[in-house]
């Protein structure tokens, strides 16, 4: 993969780069602005370079319709801030204003187009809609950086089909986050444990699977607990359950053993009667979750037995919250889990975007951490073991 030094010199060329400024709002208010952070450098070392830079993002997912309430312009405002310098944004992404914004550039500014997601050629099925997109995104670039790591594993037009159409390079966003996933891919330090979270265990089976064979220990927090915990045959009272998924998990539980592999699960839970912040919350043993009551988050044997498999381990990589991290009563799995985290004595990772706003939520300075991924989706896919559609295509010519 080409880095931007590769593209040569870059004084009044435009600059095409795809950030994942895909940050969380309450109304126009960025809650976590992580992504735009890791940003910057690639961007400033653009501007540095004397390059015209247009930045390409996506919010939220418009599906291919204008939609003000997916509108870049928090952003906008954001990454103004943090570069010290005005970043206009066009009304369009490749119409009328994303035209005239682009030939108003001098050299070392920067301009964003608005949500790539308001096309509906971005997310096509189709390559010849996607190409279509892409040749108009090209018409607007002598050259392309590719830099938002979070969504490599979509095959849109702005992260794949643009690559085709222009030089390209990977921004050190991209890959440094690639070097961090080969350690932890290719013969990572032992013991390797993985701590996997978040609601629903359906959309972490493709990862757990590979991890089974990687990972020395799986750590299981979240709402997937309890479809675990179904599967070897406890009740869950009202807790979230995939019913349809119990014979495949009973399925890693039985080759875990089989093959020594360690996956560990809770053994006390946090209930309340009802999903609310103020519901009462009552620790009860995992094998004893009454009928009427909703497990929200691990209980405190849990969080310390949790704790002491990361601190054994030379490699971690976390993904997903241990239970309702936002509410406070509910948040000590996740708290002591991102604790542990901080005192391993070798590489620990946090991926993706929402495991991340979750710790700077919870407190934790970034630097805790030995990484702190911008990738959600694309860091479990590339676990996964999946050729990612961006980041194979900057392999091409
Ligand atoms: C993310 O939030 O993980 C990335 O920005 C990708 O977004 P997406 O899942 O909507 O493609």
């Amino acid at each position: 993969m080409k880095s931007v030094a590769d593209l040569g010199d870059l004084r009044g060329k435009r600059v095409l780069i795809r950030c994942d400024l895909n940050v969380p709002l309450d109304g126009g208010t960025i809650t976590d602005d992580g992504r735009i952070r890791a940003s910057l450098p690639t961007i400033n070392q653009l501007r540095e370079a004397g390059a015209k830079v247009v930045v390409l993002a996506h919010l939220g997912r418009p599906k291919g319709e204008v939609n003000p309430k997916y509108s870049l312009a928090p952003a906008a405002a954001r990454l103004s801030e943090l570069l010290g310098t005005e970043v206009t944004l066009a009304s369009d992404v490749v119409g009328e204003s994303a035209q005239a914004t682009v030939a108003a550039l001098a050299d070392g500014d920067v301009a964003l187009l608005e949500n790539v997601r308001y096309e509906p050629g971005e997310e096509s099925k189709d390559e010849a809609v996607r190409g279509a997109l892409a040749d108009r995104y090209a018409a607007l670039g002598d050259v392309f950086v590719s830099d938002g790591f979070g969504v490599v594993h979509r095959k849109q037009a702005s992260v794949y089909d643009l690559a085709q159409r222009l030089p390209h390079a990977g921004g050190g966003l991209v890959k440094g986050e690639v070097e961090v996933l080969q350690r932890l891919t290719q013969d990572p330090a032992r013991p390797y444990v993985v701590v996997l979270g978040g609601a629903k265990v359906s959309d972490k089976l493709a990862v757990i699977a590979n991890l089974m064979n990687t990972a020395d220990t799986l750590v299981i927090g979240g709402g997937m607990v309890f479809t675990f915990l179904a599967a070897q045959g406890h009740e869950v009272g009202a807790s979230l359950l995939e019913a349809d998924q119990i014979d495949t998990v009973k399925g890693y539980l039985d080759q875990a053993a089989a093959s020594g592999k360690q996956i560990l699960l809770p053994t006390d839970i946090v209930v309340a009667p009802e999903f609310k912040a103020d519901s009462p919350p009552t620790v009860v043993a995992a094998d004893a979750i009454p009928a009427d009551q909703i497990g929200l988050d691990i209980g405190p044997e849990s969080a310390k037995a949790f704790a002491a498999a990361i601190a054994a381990a030379r490699t971690v990589f976390w993904n997903g919250p241990m239970g309702v991290a936002e509410w406070e009563s509910f948040a000590g799995g996740t708290r002591a889990v991102a604790q542990a985290l901080t005192e391993v004595d070798g590489l620990s990772v946090v991926g993706g975007g929402d495991s991340a706003a979750a710790v700077r939520d919870l407190g934790f300075a970034d630097d805790a951490f030995g990484h702190i991924s911008t990738g959600g989706g694309a860091s479990l896919e590339y676990l996964e073991g999946k050729t990612l559609p961006g980041l194979a295509v900057l392999e091409e010519n």
